[in-house]
């Protein structure tokens, strides 16, 4: 058993402290963010700083984590507003410069995992993704991308599938997935395997009840694909939540989306159909606004497969 070494809020504000000397910029916004941040939010927060600094990773070190996050994205911002595109559009661009540099890597995973606490939109959707899992269904989950594990692990933690598997391109992706659900930090989970493979070129023979693939779409060239795929290893009544962004720039977005109506039209073609979905817009603009700017939309889907 782990101790837990603080049970208020603290360590988030020592985090906060620590950003703010490297970045004075985020103040304000950081400010309301923590505001924003509900009881069960804050406790779940503590419980994941712990767990990196029982990982031997200090506070300075993830500040710059959830920094390199908010530096990468403005300054592929000015890129996208300046040309209309994202600054790379292929896989073999930026493998090495993030799938496999690990240093990078790392520090991308956990700066992302801590804006699902800091960022409204990355908190929204990871509250969409823990009301829409089924409890109580039995069978196969299969994340595609898990990245950080945080998802992977409270999707662990809240469901009845008897077993787990992701599957990741990233070794570094792969590492961190197995050590967050290894930890014995957020309970102790047994029926898992996580696979270091390109899910394209992945040949399973099983089904799945649960498809799980969090903010992967834009990260790859042929995002139809990707979606075909999960409707061969899918049935009528398997659970399948898909995030994705749309005008969202980052570092290792090679596919722009435009508009939402190109994801429903991708969505439709592979045989899937839209269940539920969340749209978010940018900061205090509404969609309409952030459609006719280019601003970034950030979208979660529950889809269906549909009858063959
Ligand atoms: C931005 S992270 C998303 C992490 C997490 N799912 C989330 O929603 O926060 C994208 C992840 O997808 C993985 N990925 C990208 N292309 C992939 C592919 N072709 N096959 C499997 N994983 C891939 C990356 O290595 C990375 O771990």
């Amino acid at each position: 058993m782990h101790s837990t070494k603080r049970l208020s809020a603290p360590l988030i504000d020592e985090l906060i402290q620590e950003i703010l000397r490297i970045n004075k910029l985020q103040s304000n916004f950081l400010a309301d963010s923590v505001k924003a941040l509900s009881q069960s939010d804050t406790q779940v927060f503590i419980q994941y700083l712990n767990y990196c600094l029982d990982q031997q990773l200090t506070l300075g070190y993830l500040a710059e984590c959830y920094d390199l996050i908010v530096k990468d994205t403005f300054t592929q911002q000015l890129y996208f507003k300046r040309h209309g595109h994202y600054k790379y559009s292929s896989y073999a661009e930026v493998e090495s410069l993030v799938y496999r540099n690990e240093e990078y890597m790392s520090m991308y995973m956990y700066g992302l995992a801590i804006t699902t606490f800091l960022w409204s939109n990355h908190a929204q959707m990871k509250h969409f993704f823990k009301e829409m899992l089924p409890k109580t269904q039995s069978g196969r989950y299969l994340e595609i991308g898990p990245g950080h594990g945080f998802h992977m692990m409270e999707a662990m933690q809240s469901s009845q599938y008897e077993e787990f598997l992701g599957v990741d391109i990233s070794p570094t992706s792969v590492f961190l997935t197995q050590k967050i659900l290894s930890s014995r930090y957020f309970g102790q989970f047994e029926n898992y395997s996580i696979k270091e493979c390109d899910f394209l070129a992945w040949e399973p023979n099983d089904q799945y009840d649960a498809v799980v693939m969090g903010e992967v779409l834009e990260h790859v060239e042929q995002p139809q694909k990707f979606l075909k795929k999960i409707a061969a290893l899918t049935h009528n009544t398997s659970h399948i939540h898909v995030t994705t962004c749309i005008n969202s720039p980052a570092i290792d977005h090679i596919y722009l989306f435009g508009h939402a109506q190109q994801i429903a039209d991708i969505v439709q073609a592979s045989g899937l159909y839209i269940k539920h979905q969340l749209l978010i817009p940018y900061q205090s603009t509404t969609l309409a606004q952030s459609e006719q700017d280019k601003l970034p939309i950030n979208i979660a889907l529950i889809l269906g497969k549909v009858d063959d």
